[in-house]
């Protein structure tokens, strides 16, 4: 990259505002799951939307593909560069200002590179509830799960990122600027500006802030674990409970036996609360800004499932240690997995009840086809997603593990999208699905998506080989 652009980068965010050296720029070349690994001439990490604006503008000038970055845990490959040498890393890392917090309005405004874990405290220290959840919220961002509309454990009472956003701020491929950060919960003034920018992975502006819904605090759960026979059985209960709990199910989460082994093995301290072998696991958990009554209603809506042997046991936990424990063993699976072998991942989602006959069929498919490989079969039930991951020994050569991800990929993928399912449910596309992608969205949807990328983004200079 010529140094004048360099000079001229450095003017905007200052010295320390890029990072140049090889070896600091390690965090950032490769992901979370150690999939994708790239190259940057350069890592600039803008300190507000004016500076991420100029910075846009000296790259677009230069004609420089910019990669937007926030946490970088993403499952998908989107926020790594590739290895051409040539894409500039745009990290928000630095931009972590809460904007504000209106308890009255329910909303709280804040900079895109503001952990989804801050953001959580401080919804909290307001007296209020902000309620997207997953693995990784002590190091992903707002401006990440926004672009990625992450999904994670609070989804089936509240919502993916999409439904929890009400306005944005975002700077345009031109170096423009749209704001939008507007806390309303009725606008209808044209086009869903705010819809077109979440889910869209970096490839058509930099969300630099969003305003968020906050809700009450949940000042009680109940949480519980529960053995049972089959996923029927498990989306079976998930039926029960919604119909007798309502709107008090926050999460409902389940697992293959195969996972609990994984997570006993390779996470310390996490260990099964039931005796006893069970093919599936769930985690369930009623939530309430109301706390009475959230244990005297779960206990009975388990007691009925369970003398009919619908499920064949259950602990609910009577304090909160013994609470972070069952989502310590859940939220563990996807650390165990990197540590037990490389998953080839399925992040689907289908209509919940449709999702047992898949299991079914998706596990006799995989024995035929590929024998003996183990499957890691987990997911947030309650919304139809299920990350149904095949597990290849952590030494398997890559020409072998490309191979067979490309034939998994088919007999998952084609097996969901018959049943109406998805092949993305809330990881996003990447790089790692956007063939797959190609392969199964109509050529309507595609030219739809092409069409809008074109007009936004006429350079192709955001997020290059993501998405589309
Ligand atoms: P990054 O990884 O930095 O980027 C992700 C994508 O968004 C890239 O395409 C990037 O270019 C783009 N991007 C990032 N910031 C911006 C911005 N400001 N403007 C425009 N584009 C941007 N995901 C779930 O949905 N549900 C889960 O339950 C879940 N659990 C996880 C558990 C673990 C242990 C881990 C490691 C990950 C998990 N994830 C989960 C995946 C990941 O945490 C989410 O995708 C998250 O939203 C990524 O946020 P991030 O800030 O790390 O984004
Ligand atoms: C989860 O639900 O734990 C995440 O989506 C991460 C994963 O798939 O490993
Ligand atoms: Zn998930």
């Amino acid at each position: 990259m010529d140094s004048e652009l360099i000079r001229r980068l450095a003017h905007v965010v200052g010295d320390d505002g890029l990072v140049l050296d090889e070896a600091a720029q390690a965090p950032y070349v490769e992901d979370w799951l150690r999939k994708w690994r790239g190259r940057t001439p350069v890592v600039v990490r803008p300190r507000n939307t004016t500076e991420v604006a100029a910075v846009m503008r000296l790259c677009r000038q230069n004609g420089t593909p910019v990669v937007p970055q926030g946490g970088n845990t993403g499952m998908s490959g989107g926020a790594a560069p590739d290895d051409s040498g040539a894409q500039v890393i745009l990290s928000l890392n630095r931009m972590k200002r809460i904007r504000e917090v209106d308890a009255v309005n329910n909303t709280i405004t804040v900079d895109a590179g503001v952990l989804l874990a801050d953001v959580q405290d401080a919804a909290r220290d307001a007296g209020r509830h902000f309620p997207l959840s997953l693995g990784a919220e002590g190091s992903c961002t707002i401006g990440g799960n926004l672009a990625t509309n992450a999904g994670g454990t609070a989804v089936l009472r509240y919502g993916n990122t999409r439904d929890l956003a009400l306005g944005l701020e975002v700077v345009l491929p031109d170096g423009r600027v749209w704001s939008g950060l507007r806390g309303l919960r009725k606008d209808n003034t044209g086009y869903d500006l705010r819809g077109l920018f979440i889910g869209s992975e970096g490839t058509l502006g930099i969300i630099t802030g969003a305003v968020l819904k906050l809700y009450p605090r949940p000042l009680g759960r109940a949480t519980a674990w529960v053995g049972a026979p089959s996923p029927d059985a498990v989306v079976s209960l998930l039926t029960r409970l919604q119909a007798r709990c309502g709107e008090r199910l926050t999460a409902f989460e389940m697992m293959s036996a195969y996972c609990v082994t994984l997570v006993s093995r390779h996470v310390s301290g996490a260990a099964c609360p039931l005796a006893g072998a069970h093919a599936y696991h769930a985690l369930i958990e009623l939530s309430d800004a109301v706390p009475e009554g959230l244990a005297e209603l779960l206990e009975p809506a388990l007691a009925g499932p369970l003398e009919e042997g619908l499920i064949a046991d259950a602990a609910i936990a009577t304090n909160e240690s013994q609470a972070k424990a069952m989502w310590r063993l859940r939220e563990g699976i996807s650390q165990a997995q990197v540590r037990a072998g490389k998953a080839v991942k399925h992040d689907i989602a289908l209509p919940i009840s449709r999702l047992a006959a898949f299991i079914k069929e998706a596990d006799a498919a995989v024995e035929r086809e590929f024998p003996g490989l183990p499957i890691v079969n987990f997911g947030h039930v309650g919304d139809g997603n299920l990350h149904y991951n095949v597990l290849l020994p952590l030494d398997v050569p890559h020409e072998e593990y490309v191979q067979l991800t490309a034939g998994l990929n088919r007999c998952v993928h084609d097996l969901v999208v018959q049943r109406g399912g998805s092949i993305s449910a809330e990881h996003g596309v990447g790089q790692l699905r956007r063939d797959e992608l190609r392969r199964y969205k109509s050529t309507v949807e595609m030219d739809l998506m092409l069409m809008i990328k074109r007009a936004l983004d006429p350079d192709q200079l955001m997020n290059p080989g993501k998405l589309l």
